[in-house]
């Protein structure tokens, strides 16, 4: 892989016990959801990392693709095996945009919030994206994959038309950033807050802090619907609350936000 990211260059700077100690490198992969969830299946150890230069079929929410060019991103899937609840495995998720956040702010200097529930802003703009995928066996959890696509060094006129503005660090920055010294900040980052995490720990007061869409006028796309109100908060396992206008309150916990009267 270009630029000194190689599962070698990346062991020998890492200081984690449990992030990233196990770690897949391709220059080309389908999706490194896919390969981190056979790897889930095969029984890989917690903090597993699946690392790609580019995808052939790099999966988005909602069924959407996910659009990277080889050399412009960092597309990751981290396996975690944490002992949650399946209604809490959404604070894995958690843990990883927060990371992400912290890490942008270290290496590069910029500030990125996220909006409800997985996207990374920059500006305004999209600068990434999350994927979480969960196997259960029975009612446990028995994996969560998070996956993590960041455009880096992208050069967004090369995307296709989106229906979200898109944005990249180095556009931002207006110089290229290191992947390897990002990509090791956020799993050192991680894996603090993954050790909390298995303590108990609930990262929604640092998420909260870090959210775009908070006090907003929001409509929220659901599976019952679409709902509107202000986002107020967000709970322990990060579903959004939003307040209608007749004053009830709505726990969403899978939904796509529109900020209203804008077009993200
Ligand atoms: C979204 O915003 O819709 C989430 C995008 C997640 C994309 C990443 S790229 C690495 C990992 N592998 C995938 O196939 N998807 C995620």
């Amino acid at each position: 892989m270009p630029e000194g990211l190689t599962r070698e260059n990346l062991s020998s700077r890492l200081a984690t016990q449990v992030v990233g100690r196990t770690i897949e490198v391709y220059d080309v992969i389908v999706s490194t959801n896919t390969r981190a969830t056979a790897l889930a299946r095969e029984g890989a150890p917690d903090g597993t990392l699946v690392l790609a230069d580019a995808q052939t079929g790099g999966r988005g929410r909602l069924g959407r693709r996910w659009y990277a060019p080889a050399g412009s991103s960092l597309l990751m899937s981290l396996l975690l095996r944490p002992p949650l609840e399946p209604a809490q495995a959404q604070r894995a998720t958690m843990i990883c945009s927060l990371a992400a956040v912290d890490a942008i702010a270290e290496v590069v200097g910029l500030d990125v919030r996220i909006k409800w529930p997985n996207d990374l802003l920059l500006d305004g703009k999209k600068v990434g994206g999350v994927l979480t995928e969960l196997g259960l066996v029975g009612k446990r959890l028995y994996y969560v994959v998070v996956g993590m696509g960041l455009n880096v060094n992208l050069d967004v006129s090369a995307l296709p038309d989106l229906m979200t503005p898109a944005t990249s660090l180095s556009a931002a920055r207006g110089e290229p950033v290191s992947r390897l010294d990002l990509l090791v900040a956020m799993l050192q980052h991680l894996e603090a807050h993954y050790a909390r995490l298995r303590a108990g720990w609930s990262p929604h007061s640092a998420w909260r802090q870090v959210l775009a869409t908070l006090g907003q006028p929001v409509a929220v796309g659901t599976e019952g619907g679409v709902v509107e109100g202000i986002a107020e908060d967000v709970d322990a396992d990060g579903a959004l609350l939003v307040r209608r206008a007749d004053g009830g309150v709505e726990t969403i916990r899978v939904g796509d936000v529109t900020l209203r009267g804008h077009a993200l």
